[in-house]
C-alpha cells in the first residue's frame, strides 16, 4: 500500500511539474526575443547594470536571483588559454586545463582553405566548450600593414578578401559549440607600439576597402556573436566606445545584434561607454596586463558611475536596455543554450586538424639545387642521407609559450626536432646553434656573446660532417618579436641567426632553412640558401607537419598571406616617415592609404622578395589560357572567368589558383590588381581540372568618398589568373557598364 502511495504521488508530482508554467525567460520553446523581453521585465536597474562589467579577470555577472548564469571568457585565437586567477593576470595552475595548440592564424591563412578554417573553428570551439567558456576571444582579423607589428601572427594577412573568406567558417563552426566568437580588435589595431592610445587617422577608402571587410564578413556572413573593441583610438575616439565605428558602422549599417566587449582595459569614460556602443567592460584599471588597481569591479566605468548617471537621467535608460538585451542574447546563445555539446580537448581528431592545417599552411618559399646537380634539395629523401644535422633553438623551443594573451598550455607538443627524429630516426643530429632565451613579457633576455659564439662554433663544426643541414630559426614570441604589447625593433632575424646562417653555408651548401615566425624577415643570405621554408607557429603537431613537408610525405601547398619586402623601406607603411609608422606617439596617419602589401609593391613597381600568394610545390602546374564567358557585362549581370590547370609533374599536389581584378577605367586611383577569388584544388600527376570564377559588379567596386558609399566605374577591367600575385599565368580583358542606380 505504502509503495502505491509513493508511486502515485511521484506520478502526480511529475504531471504537475511538467505543466508547471516555466517563466517565459527560461522557456526554451519560446523565441529569443520573447525570453529577452521577459528577462528584462523582471530585472532591476542594478541587475541590468551588473551584466555590463567584469566580476573577475575573465567573467561577468549573471543574475543569480533569476538563475541567469555568469559569462565566462577565455583567450585565444589558437587554443583555449590556461585558467587565469580571479583577480590578477597570474595563472591558476590548474592541472586539467592543458589543451591543443592549433597553428597560428597566419598559418591558417596560408592554407587558403575555407574547409580547414571550418575544421579549425569546430575543433577549437569544442575545446572552449569543454573548458566551459562562453566567449572565445578570437579570431583576430586586423590587417598586416607592417612586418613590425608584434601581433601579426594572430591575424590573417594583408589582404581583406583572403581574411574575409577565411574568418567566416572558423566563426560559424566555433559558434556551433555554443561558444561565441569574439572577433578582434575592432578596429585598426595594426601595431602594438602605443596600442593603448594611438589615434589612427586614415581615409574612408582605406577604412572600407582594407581594414573593415574582414570584420564586416565576420558579422554579415559569420554572424559573430561578439566583437572586441580595440585599444587604440580611431579619429579621436577610443575604439571601445566609438560612435562612428560601433553605433554607426557595426550596429546600424551592419545590423550587428551581439555584444561589444572591451579589450582588457580599453574603457576610459562612462558617458562615452554608455552612449557610443560599448556593452561589456573587462579588465579596466589595469594598464592592460601588468598592475592591478585599488579599484573594485564596482568602480568600473560601466558599474556604479553608470548606474548613477542612469538614476540621475544623465544618460537614457534605452542605453542600458540595449546593452542588457545584447548580453542576454549572448547568454541564450552560449551558457543558456540547451543544444550546446559537451566538447572535448586534445583528442586525436583535434590533433589531426592541427597537423593538417600545418601541412597545408607551410609555404615552400625557395627550392633549388645547392650545386650544379640537377636535383632540388627538397624533399629530403631519407635513403640519400646518413647524417642530417638539425640546427636551431626553434627546433626545440615550445613556441606555444610567449607571444602574450594567445599563449597556451599544451597537453602535447611535438617539436621540429622530435618530428624530424620520428621521420628520419638516428640519422638526425642536433646542435642548438643559437640561443634566444626564455619567452618573457615586457623584456628580452640578453644572451652573453660567449654563449652565442660557442653555440655557433659547435654547430658549424658539426655541419662540416653533415650530409645536409636543416636550420630551424625565425622569431620566437619573445617581447619585441612576435609578441603582444610591443613591435619588433628590427626587420632582421635576432640572436645572431644571420651570422650563423652565413657560417653554416660556408661549410655546407646543403642547407634547408626553416623560419618559424608570424612575420616577414629580412633575408641578406637569400641567394646563398638553396631551400627556404616559411614554417609559422604550428602548435601541438608542428613537428609532424614540418617533417611531413620536408620529407615529401606531404607536398607543400601553402601560399603567403602577406608580402616579404626585401627591405623595410620597400613596405608602404614605412614609405612616408614616422607619422605613418609608428606615428608621433599620439596620432598616426595611414599615408599609404589603400596601397597595403602587394597593392603597394605592384602599383609602385617595388618587387617584394617573396610575393603575396607565393608558394612552391614539389610538382609543377600548367595553366591554360584563361577565357571569359563574355567580353562585357553590365548592371547585375555576371561573367565567368575559366581556366584549366594541369599537374604537369610526377607528384600529386594542391594548387591555389588566384583571381585578381584590375580596374583600368582610369576613373579613380586603384591598385594594379586586387584579389577577388581563389580556388584550392588537388591534382594527381597528369590530371587537369577547369576552374571557374564568377565575376559580378561587387568584385569591381571601390569606396567612393564623393558619395560615401560603394561605386563601380564603367569601362575596361582586366582579370589576372595566377599562382601568386606576381606569377600571373594569363589575363583576360573585359568591360563593365555600370547602369545600376548608384545608391543615395
Ligand atoms: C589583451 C589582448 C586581447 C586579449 C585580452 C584578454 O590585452 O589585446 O587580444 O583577448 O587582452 O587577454
Amino acid at each position: 500500500m505504502k509503495n502505491k502511495l509513493i508511486l502515485g504521488s511521484l506520478v502526480l508530482g511529475a504531471f504537475f511539474q511538467a505543466n508547471a508554467q516555466l517563466p517565459v525567460y527560461l522557456d526554451q520553446k519560446l523565441s529569443m526575443q520573447l525570453r529577452v523581453e521577459d528577462a528584462l521585465s523582471r530585472m532591476t536597474l542594478e541587475e541590468k547594470v551588473k551584466l555590463c562589467y567584469a566580476q573577475s579577470k575573465f567573467s561577468s555577472h549573471g543574475v543569480p536571483r533569476l538563475g541567469i548564469p555568469e559569462i565566462w571568457m577565455s583567450d585565444g585565437p589558437h587554443g583555449v588559454r590556461a585558467e587565469i586567477n580571479w583577480n590578477d593576470w597570474g595563472y591558476a595552475n590548474w592541472t586539467n586545463d592543458s589543451i591543443t595548440a592549433f597553428p597560428a592564424l597566419t598559418c591558417l591563412a596560408a592554407t587558403w582553405s575555407p574547409e580547414l578554417s571550418g575544421a579549425y573553428g569546430g575543433a577549437i570551439g569544442a575545446e572552449a566548450r569543454f573548458r566551459k567558456k562562453d566567449i572565445l576571444l578570437g579570431p583576430g582579423v586586423n590587417i598586416y600593414r607592417t612586418p613590425m607589428n608584434g601581433r601579426n601572427f594572430e591575424y590573417m594577412g594583408e589582404d581583406p578578401y583572403l581574411a574575409s573568406i577565411l574568418c567566416v567558417p572558423y566563426i560559424q563552426e566555433l559558434q556551433k559549440n555554443g561558444v561565441a566568437a569574439c572577433v578582434k580588435h575592432f578596429a585598426l589595431n595594426n601595431q602594438e607600439l602605443w596600442r593603448g592610445h594611438i589615434d589612427v587617422r586614415l581615409s574612408d577608402r582605406a577604412l572600407h576597402e582594407i581594414y573593415l571587410p574582414a570584420f564586416k564578413a565576420a558579422v554579415l556572413e559569420g554572424e559573430a556573436w561578439s566583437i572586441m573593441g580595440a585599444y587604440n583610438k580611431v579619429r579621436g575616439q577610443h575604439a571601445c566606445h566609438n560612435d562612428f565605428l560601433l553605433n554607426k558602422i557595426l550596429k546600424q549599417d551592419w545590423g550587428f545584434d551581439g555584444v561589444v566587449v572591451t579589450d582588457w582595459g580599453g574603457c576610459h569614460d562612462t558617458y562615452e561607454a554608455a552612449m557610443y556602443g560599448l556593452d561589456m567592460e573587462m579588465g579596466s584599471y589595469t594598464n592592460g596586463l601588468t598592475t592591478e588597481s585599488e579599484f573594485t569591479y564596482d568602480d568600473y566605468y560601466l558599474a556604479k558611475p553608470y548606474l548613477t548617471m542612469l538614476q540621475n537621467g544623465e544618460v537614457p535608460e534605452s542605453t542600458i536596455n540595449d546593452k542588457a538585451t545584447r548580453i542576454l542574447r549572448t547568454l541564450y546563445r552560449t551558457a543558456m543554450n540547451p543544444e550546446k555539446p559537451f566538447g572535448a580537448v586534445a583528442t586525436p581528431e583535434h590533433y589531426s586538424v592541427a597537423e593538417e592545417i600545418g601541412n597545408e599552411g607551410i609555404v615552400l618559399l625557395k627550392n633549388s639545387s645547392p650545386s650544379r646537380k640537377a636535383e632540388k634539395l627538397l624533399p629530403l629523401q631519407a635513403d640519400r642521407y646518413n647524417n642530417i644535422l638539425v640546427v636551431g633553438d626553434n627546433a626545440v623551443r615550445f613556441l606555444n609559450e610567449g607571444g602574450g594573451s594567445s599563449e597556451l598550455k599544451v597537453k602535447d607538443m611535438i617539436s621540429p626536432l622530435e618530428g624530424l627524429r620520428s621521420m628520419y630516426g638516428d640519422k638526425i643530429k642536433f646542435a642548438q646553434g643559437y640561443a634566444s632565451g626564455r619567452p618573457m613579457y615586457g623584456n628580452i633576455e640578453e644572451i652573453p656573446q660567449s654563449v652565442t659564439e660557442s653555440l655557433r662554433h659547435e654547430a658549424v663544426e658539426m655541419a662540416k660532417k653533415a650530409d645536409v643541414v636543416i636550420m630551424v630559426g625565425g622569431l620566437n614570441k619573445n617581447h619585441y618579436q612576435d609578441c603582444e604589447g610591443g613591435d619588433r625593433l628590427s626587420y632582421g632575424l635576432p640572436f645572431g641567426q644571420n651570422e650563423l646562417i652565413e657560417e653554416l653555408q660556408k661549410v655546407n651548401p646543403n642547407i634547408v632553412l626553416v623560419l618559424l615566425s608570424g612575420n616577414a624577415v629580412e633575408m641578406p643570405w637569400v641567394n646563398k640558401i638553396p631551400a627556404i621554408v616559411q614554417g609559422w607557429y604550428l602548435g601541438s603537431m608542428g613537428g609532424k607537419s614540418l617533417a611531413n613537408v620536408i620529407s615529401g610525405k606531404v607536398n607543400p601547398s601553402g601560399k603567403l598571406p602577406f608580402s616579404f619586402p626585401a627591405k623595410l623601406s620597400d613596405c608602404g607603411a614605412h614609405a612616408f616617415g614616422e607619422i605613418s609608422y609608428p606615428g608621433d606617439s599620439i596620432m598616426q596617419e595611414y599615408k599609404e592609404d589603400i596601397l597595403v602589401g602587394y597593392r603597394w609593391h605592384d602599383t609602385k613597381k617595388i618587387p617584394a622578395l617573396f610575393s603575396f600568394g607565393h608558394g612552391l610545390s614539389y610538382t609543377t602546374f600548367e595553366y591554360g589560357n584563361a577565357s571569359a564567358s563574355a567580353k562585357s557585362f553590365s548592371g547585375n549581370e555576371e561573367i565567368r572567368i575559366n581556366v584549366t590547370v594541369k599537374n604537369s609533374g610526377k607528384t600529386a599536389g594542391k594548387e591555389v589558383i588566384q583571381l585578381y581584378i584590375g580596374d583600368e577605367t582610369g576613373k579613380i586611383m586603384r591598385p594594379v590588381k586586387e584579389l577577388k577569388g581563389f580556388d584550392k584544388i588537388a591534382l594527381q600527376p597528369g590530371e587537369q581540372k577547369e576552374v571557374s570564377f564568377i565575376v559580378k559588379a561587387g568584385d569591381l567596386k571601390y569606396y567612393d568618398e564623393a558619395i560615401g558609399d560603394w561605386n563601380v566605374a564603367s569601362g575596361k577591367f582586366k582579370a589576372y589568373i595566377g599562382s601568386s600575385s606576381t606569377d600571373i599565368r594569363s589575363t583576360v580583358p573585359f568591360t563593365y557598364k555600370n547602369d545600376l542606380l548608384v545608391k543615395k
